[in-house]
């Protein structure tokens, strides 16, 4: 497979790659009801909340995009993330009083199960003699705890997850919840941890039915998946709070190509991270400073997204206040 690349893409470019990929696109099945969804999340979060002002919204995106190789597609090419990051993350912005767009990948970890065994549904509960299902024993405080903390965020108006597979929905859906977030200015938080793909084929040059394999060695054309995250910044929602991350094998080169990531596509802060120590440690990037965020190691169930969180939301509260005043 090659594929093309152009990393220094100028500007009418990087709008004609972006035209191209959304009008090539396939059209998103439940588009209607997710711009729906937003419309009524918003409303309800874009409400003043008694004495502590307005509400802040942050979009967490999670996983990994899939890119099809077949219109029906049987084959894909996968980008690694299992949407822990994303779902813990979600859990502290919840507490740090945000409501949240969870974005993430279907089959990928979520928010409040990650106490859970790897099969809940079969691993949790027992079936008694009457044929009663109950929750089992060993479980049942971790359960207990999910489902509750669960039902209060999702009842109470402050989660909406919104799922997608390949990376046509990610972007799609990612552009209605920027555009659906516009209102809430400064108050609105973008958070990409998804893995997303950076080439792709094109909807209208991918064959429709499963590729043979009998037809000998693929060679296959991938064009380089246009960066949204410029376009996000200047013109879905201008004046939203964006953190993007960065993933690297080599720690040599990792916060450089983070600084690089900052200064060319004007985030805020970029988190970056290294695949084997990811859930340890992450570096935040912002102009003006490095700063190291660690889990915990004295409590066993810490995780490396409370102190970062923690840190972003005091980030994002001056970010209000410099531009609101
Ligand atoms: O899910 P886990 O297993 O817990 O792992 C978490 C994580 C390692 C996946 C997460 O912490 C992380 O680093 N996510 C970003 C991984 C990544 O794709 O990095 P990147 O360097 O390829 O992309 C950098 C940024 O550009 C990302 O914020 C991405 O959302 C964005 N991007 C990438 C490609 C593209 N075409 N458009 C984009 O907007």
């Amino acid at each position: 497979m090659d594929a093309t690349s152009n990393s220094e893409t100028p500007k009418d470019t990087l709008y004609d790659e972006i035209n191209t990929f959304f009008e090539s696109a396939p059209p998103l099945k439940d588009g209607p009801d997710i711009s729906r969804k937003l419309k009524e999340f918003i409303e309800r979060n874009s409400q003043s909340t008694g004495g502590r002002g307005a509400s802040r919204v942050v979009c967490v995106t999670s996983g990994g995009t899939t890119v099809p190789l077949e219109k029906r597609c049987v084959r894909y090419i996968d980008n690694f993330s299992s949407g822990h990051r994303g779902a813990a993350s979600t859990e502290y912005f919840l507490k740090a009083g945000y409501s949240v767009i969870f974005l993430s990948r279907r089959g990928t970890c979520q928010p409040f199960c990650r106490s859970l065994p790897e099969d809940p549904l079969l691993e949790c509960f027992e079936v008694s003699k009457e044929l009663n299902v109950r929750v089992c024993q060993s479980h049942s405080e971790a359960v207990r705890t999910a489902i509750g903390e669960h039902c209060a965020a999702v009842e109470g108006g402050l989660l909406l997850k919104l799922p997608f597979t390949t990376i046509f929905e990610y972007l799609q859906i990612l552009q209605l919840i920027a555009m659906s977030m516009k209102n809430l200015g400064t108050h609105a938080m973008f958070y990409l941890a998804a893995a997303v793909s950076d080439f792709y084929v094109p909807w209208k040059s991918m064959v429709e039915h499963k590729i043979q394999s009998s037809s000998g060695p693929l060679d296959m054309r991938l064009v380089q998946v246009p960066k949204m995250l410029s376009v996000l910044r200047k013109d879905w929602a201008p004046v939203a709070f964006c953190i993007s991350f960065k993933l690297e094998t080599d720690s040599k080169i990792l916060l450089e190509k983070a600084e690089i990531a900052l200064k060319k596509y004007n985030m805020h802060a970029v988190v970056a991270n290294e695949l084997l120590t990811r859930k340890e440690v992450v570096v935040v990037v912002t102009s003006s400073e490095k700063i190291s965020v660690h889990r915990d190691k004295t409590e066993a169930s810490a995780d490396v997204e409370s102190p970062l969180i923690e840190l972003l939301a005091e980030k994002h509260s001056s970010y209000i206040e410099h531009l609101d005043s």
